[in-house]
């Protein structure tokens, strides 16, 4: 007999709930995905009720003066708090998000945040990132040229050149594409998923990187890259409106200019 619920001990509890200060006029109500391995619990979803008026616009500014305020045990990633460092990549309200960047008015009701989908959780919100950084680091994400060039200039490229660079330079490496991709939910261990393969095409891209070839070699793989059915959640998702979808293709037709 098929199994369709989870098992017993991946089952979300209804958690602790926690009032806004007496007073608040305006509040909102945070759900937001408790879980911590160490403690043997399964996970739950704790209440907290946020005054308005003493915080700041975005889902970060609240989380923040939940943790400062409330409960000091949440865990969550964040850095810049203005979308650059891709620390604080959550789900919110069914989508994979920059929390710092997402305002809360966006949000009808309340605001259910968990962590990026469908990978292991160190704590609460915080996603283990190690295989996806070992992935990026496996297509070399960096320039390799060997041409020798004057001690006193730059790798020189034309404006035209640089511009093929546009779209790709920005990604700041959030992972929301990559756990909002199917392709990579079933084969996390063998598809490189979308921000890697955008890391990787921001090379193949690069006129002046030498290692065009040999990138597209590493590629060349029934899973690495070709598990990419464009599907497109990547694209939908990217708090940076990038699109890793075009680069996979893009790179996938270099693969087959380079046969003809
Ligand atoms: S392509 Fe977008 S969603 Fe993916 S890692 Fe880069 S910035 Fe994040
Ligand atoms: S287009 Fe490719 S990488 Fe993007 S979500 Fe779909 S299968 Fe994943
Ligand atoms: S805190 Fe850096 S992107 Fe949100």
């Amino acid at each position: 007999m098929a199994e369709f619920r989870l098992p017993k001990n991946s089952r979300v509890k209804t958690g602790k709930t926690h009032k806004a200060a007496e007073g608040a006029k305006r509040t909102t109500t945070f759900k937001v995905y408790r879980y911590d391995p160490d403690s043997g619990e399964n996970p739950q979803m704790d209440t907290y009720e946020v005054d308005r008026d003493r915080c700041g616009p975005m889902v970060l500014d609240a989380l923040i003066k939940i943790k400062n305020e409330t409960d000091s045990s949440l865990a969550f990633r964040r850095s810049c708090r203005e979308g650059i460092c891709g620390s604080c990549a959550m789900n919110i309200d069914g989508t994979n998000t920059l929390a710092c960047t997402k305002p809360i008015d966006d949000v009808k009701g309340e605001v259910k945040i968990y962590p990026l989908p469908h990978m292991e959780v160190v704590k609460d919100l915080i996603p283990d990132l190690t295989h996806a950084y070992e992935q990026l680091a496996s297509i070399k994400p960096w320039m390799r040229a060997e041409a020798p060039v004057s001690p006193t200039q730059e790798r020189l490229q034309s404006p035209e050149d640089r511009a093929k660079l546009d779209g790709l330079y920005e990604c700041i490496l959030c992972f929301c594409c990559t756990t909002s991709c199917p392709s990579y939910w079933w084969n996390p261990d063998r598809y490189l998923g979308p921000a890697t393969l955008l890391q990787a095409y921001r090379w193949i891209a690069d006129s002046r990187d030498e290692a065009t070839n040999e990138r597209l070699d590493e590629l060349e793989d029934p899973f690495k890259l070709y598990r990419c059915h464009t599907i497109m959640n990547c694209t939908k998702t990217c708090p940076k409106h990038l699109n890793p979808a075009k680069a996979i293709a893009e790179t996938k037709k270099l693969m087959v200019e380079r046969q003809g």
